[in-house]
């Protein structure tokens, strides 16, 4: 049987009984360890390593691979991401395991309308490979220590919460075409899944088996490569064996940026995050935002204007940096002297008169989590498919999903409207190329000490999750909860609207928006799971973002 309705509801009564007793309040303070993840069972396996001695990239990886089991739309093997390391003492590092485009693709390889869920449009994955690489450079326990658990998660199954049972039943209803994703995902019986049945996925665990065992080349050079180049071939995709044995995840110096006295430290390319984010933050430090209330005309515009730039840059400069050259100018503070004072106080600039190259539009899937030990040790780890459960093809009999993430690059080169599509030579494909990313896995620190971890879901809406949070923490002193929770803004230059949270109680605010030139309109962005170190106490303080479900583990 691949599940069981596990709780009935007299037990559900007792369990929620206790639940009440024992969950941590939102503000407890941990003096060990915390994990702050989408994924219940996801956070414990963290937890549960840091309780076993492990640090807090063991807790990460252990994870990274559970998620990769209990939350299948975005936790993966099959995908890529960015983790920003903050070692107790010494300079933090990134480990950089994004997605390549294979080496048969070509810049014009995808047509206008091109369906986003082929083996085309499959990046080799990364992750295995970037855990691998973390695990080298900072693991304490075992490899198998910390693969185990999402083996056993695989094997006997988890519980489905709410939201995961509902995300299931959504991406089968819209996924009818994948065989091999309904035989892995649906319940048995075919019917819909509920909260409290338990998924199990025998091949997944075979699979994961497998890398316990072997280590990262069972995937890229052992039998989980044969399926991977196996499932290529059926289905017409690129990869073939000789890319997987070629990736290779990077170690990476991370963005570095000052706001308002707190070190920023953030993704380099190929990702965005870091270098938009930093910029975002050097141009709002050129005014007093706390002068103003957080919700206020004046905070958002100003808000909106930083961001209008920064992605106007990001579209302009931003890729691989292998293969393309990134200046270097984007994160200085003279740079953001000269950004703000081209922001209007009173009128929101167009974002025509910059240049008409909009940006195309992203999917709606990827998972933060948070780690610190009692070290203060800190990790902040974000990673994806690309869409919600990625391409939707899951490599036979191998029981995992793999990515679409090759929709991050600009499919049609010179193409630019203000539809949304993007066309600027930084981010084309090139074999080996990796695609460029928003993830923004963010650590703030002073004097060498982790103050905040954060991060976030939402394709290019991550870095200004992340530059929100940054703002009501820093700016608007807002405890962590408050912090994650408080409506969020996003503008991303084209389409040139803003997005806003917001509800009934800014409609003057809104109004005020509109007066001065803005549009503006509602729209819900990613959770940021986010952990904060109190500096009074030295206690940490994780917060789950209610946007989605989400636990803090902590003892
Ligand atoms: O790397 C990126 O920026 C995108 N592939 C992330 C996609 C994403 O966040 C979708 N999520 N909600």
């Amino acid at each position: 049987m691949q599940f069981t309705r596990a709780v009935r509801p007299i037990s559900l009564l007792i369990l929620v009984a206790a639940t009440v007793v024992v969950a941590p309040a939102a503000a407890q303070e941990h003096r060990n360890g915390v994990v702050v993840a989408v994924s219940a069972p996801g956070a414990e396996a963290g937890l549960a390593i840091l309780k076993q001695g492990g640090n807090a990239v063991d807790a990460a990886i252990t994870t990274a691979f559970a998620m990769a089991v209990t939350h299948p739309a975005a936790g993966n093997i099959g995908g890529g991401g960015f983790m920003v390391v903050h070692p107790a003492k010494g300079e933090p590092v990134v480990i950089e395991y994004r997605e390549t485009a294979p080496a048969a693709a070509t810049k014009t390889m995808f047509k206008k309308g091109e369906s986003p869920y082929t083996h085309r449009v499959v990046g080799v994955p990364g992750t295995v490979r970037g855990m691998a690489l973390a695990h080298q450079k900072f693991g304490k326990l075992p490899w198998k220590t910390l693969v185990l658990p999402a083996v056993e998660l695989a094997e006997k199954g988890y519980l489905l919460d709410k939201h995961h049972a509902n995300s299931l039943n959504n991406i089968l209803a819209a996924s009818k075409a994948f065989p091999e994703f309904q035989r892995v995902f649906a319940r048995p019986d075919k019917t819909a899944w509920k909260p409290g049945d338990r998924h199990v996925q025998p091949d997944l665990a075979n699979t994961l088996r497998l890398i316990a065992d072997k280590g990262p080349d069972a995937f890229y050079t052992g039998a989980i490569a044969d399926q991977i180049v196996a499932e290529m071939k059926a289905g017409g995709g690129l990869i073939t064996k000789d890319d997987l044995a070629g990736y290779k995840a990077m170690e990476r110096q991370p963005i570095r940026g000052m706001y308002r006295g707190y070190d920023v430290i953030g993704p380099p390319p190929p990702s965005s995050g870091g270098t938009c984010l930093v910029q975002m933050l050097n141009t709002l430090e050129n005014f007093d935002l706390k002068k103003y209330d957080r919700y206020s005309p004046q905070t958002l515009h100003l808000m909106t204007e930083a961001m209008r730039r920064a992605y106007y840059d990001r579209a302009r400069y931003l890729g691989d940096p292998g293969f393309t050259k990134i200046p270097t100018h984007l994160t200085t503070k003279e740079y953001a002297r000269d950004l703000a004072k081209s922001i209007d106080l009173s009128k929101a600039t167009r974002s025509d008169a910059f240049k008409d190259i909009p940006l195309a539009p992203e999917g709606d899937s990827t998972t933060h989590f948070s780690v610190i030990d009692k070290d203060g040790f800190a990790v902040s780890n974000t990673y994806t498919l690309e869409h919600g459960y990625g391409s939707r093809i899951v490599v036979k009999g191998a029981g995992f999903l793999l990515n679409n993430e090759m929709t991050d690059f600009n499919w049609r080169p010179g193409v630019t409207n203000r539809a949304g599509a993007i066309g600027t030579e930084p981010n084309t494909i090139a074999p080996g190329k990796r695609m460029l990313s928003s993830q923004t896995p963010t650590i703030l620190a002073k004097n060498g000490k982790v103050v905040l971890v954060t991060g976030s879901p939402g394709g290019r809406t991550i870095i200004n999750t992340v530059l929100n949070v940054v703002v009501n923490v820093v700016d608007y002193e807002m405890p962590i909860q408050q912090a994650v929770d408080a409506p969020r803004m996003h503008h991303q230059w084209f389409p040139d609207e803003l997005k806003f949270e917001g509800t009934k109680q800014h409609a003057q605010t809104v109004a005020q928006l509109k007066a001065m030139g803005h549009s503006v309109s509602f729209s819900r962005q990613g959770d940021a799971h986010s952990i904060w170190v109190n500096p009074k106490t030295g206690g940490f303080i994780g917060a789950a973002d209610k946007r989605l479900s989400g636990k803090v583990a902590g003892y």
